[in-house]
């Protein structure tokens, strides 16, 4: 029997059923990353497993016991099950050992010596031994989280549900996770990770659950799923998540932020810095030296400009897609020449500029 069965599991709320009808077996030692647009029950579905959550019907099995009987010991099955939370959730009023030591001391009668020494064996797996002894407030967002794995782990769980554990991290902390959670997948451990880094995705997980409609609407080794979808609402979803997008709507739009979110999408897509700045340079060009003066010259205070990057990983195939159709409605000049924004500086930074319509421009940019 597989260590996790799911049948026909539906869950819903008074206004909304985000789990309809949900089927899937895990394997001991599997890693599945489960993907899927917003809103689709990913949360919902790792909150039924460990029964944070009462499924509305269908069946939960988890290492031959259902989890939605009467009968069954919910705490002591929760105790197979570590989750850790988008936040941390740690307790700041603690040491970080002491966060740890707190379930096997409470939960298992555990001594303190020995809660203290398994603490220690956990933070030394997260690369955080020094830290023992600090408060959870002097550390970064990274290694916090870090923390909250450990003490994830602090109960030797069969199973880790990991939600979402990267998403309030920002870029350079990112990495130091996904290693974390790496290193455990190789380790053969069970982890069902609800994930938007398609690299982890990819390279840590056996299968990918591709969520929506209520269903895992596809599911298949990283290959089939991000390489060849079959369902259109997957390709869609997995072309989308590859990409950058940036809408600009107000010639007084955060410009910072659109740079930092840029940023943070190179260094997801392992980029590289040259290439990674050829594609700032280029935005920045385009938006802020082209675009934006050429909207307030228009008097267009609105110019509902679009910007889609595309990279492979390590910056293979870069391209930029730009719309900025808003500015040439109307006879503008711009219309009249059909021309991309092709100054120096663009051109310095892309092999070839594609005009599709005007106003709409596709860059393929240098990869240096
Ligand atoms: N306790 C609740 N009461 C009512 N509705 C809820 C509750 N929890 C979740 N929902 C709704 O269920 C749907 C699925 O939510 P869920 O959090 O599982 O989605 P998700 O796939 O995790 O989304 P995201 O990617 O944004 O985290 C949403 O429409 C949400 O508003
Ligand atoms: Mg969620």
């Amino acid at each position: 029997m597989s260590l996790i069965e799911i049948k026909h599991l539906r869950k819903e709320y008074s206004d909304v059923t985000p789990l309809k009808d949900v089927n899937a077996s895990i394997e001991k030692g599997e890693v599945i990353s489960i993907i899927g647009p917003s809103g689709t029950g990913k949360s919902t579905l790792l909150r039924c497993i460990n029964r944070l959550e009462v499924p509305s019907s269908g069946q939960i099995i988890v290492d031959g016991v259902d989890m939605c009987a009467p009968n069954t010991n919910l705490a002591a099955m929760r105790r197979k099950m570590g989750m850790v939370f988008q936040s941390y959730n740690l307790f700041d009023h603690l040491l970080v050992a002491e966060n740890i030591m707190m379930a096997p001391m409470d939960l298992l009668r555990m001594p303190k010596q020995e809660a203290w020494e398994r603490a220690l064996k956990l933070l030394d797996m997260v690369g955080l031994k020094d830290k023992a002894l600090s408060r959870p407030r002097e550390l970064s967002g990274g290694q916090r989280q870090r923390v909250a794995i450990a003490r994830s782990m602090a109960l030797d769980p069969e199973i880790l549900l990991l939600d979402e554990p990267t998403s309030a991290l920002d870029s350079t902390n990112v990495s130091e996770v996904l290693l974390v959670m790496s290193d455990l997948a190789e380790k053969g451990h069970t982890m069902l990770v609800v994930t938007h880094e398609m690299r982890f995705a990819r390279d840590a997980s056996s299968r990918i659950f591709y969520m929506d409609r209520g269903e895992i609407w596809e599911s298949g080794t990283p290959e089939q799923i991000l390489e060849n979808p079959r369902r259109p609402e997957t390709h869609d979803y997995i072309f989308r998540v590859r990409g950058w997008h940036f809408d600009i709507t107000s010639t007084s739009f955060d410009s910072v932020r659109m740079t930092a979110l840029l940023e943070h999408y190179c260094a997801r897509q392992f980029m590289g810095k040259r290439a990674a700045n050829t594609c700032e340079l280029l935005v920045e060009e385009l938006v802020l030296n082209q675009l934006v003066p050429a909207a307030i010259e228009r008097g267009i205070d609105n110019p509902d400009l679009h910007l889609d990057l595309f990279a492979g990983e390590g910056g293979v195939n870069m391209t930029l897609l730009l719309d900025y159709r808003g500015l040439v409605a109307g006879g503008d000049p711009l219309a009249d020449s059909g021309d991309a924004f092709s100054s120096a500086v663009v051109m310095g930074l892309v092999e070839r500029v594609e005009t599709l319509e005007p106003g709409l421009v596709r860059y393929h940019i240098k990869k240096r």
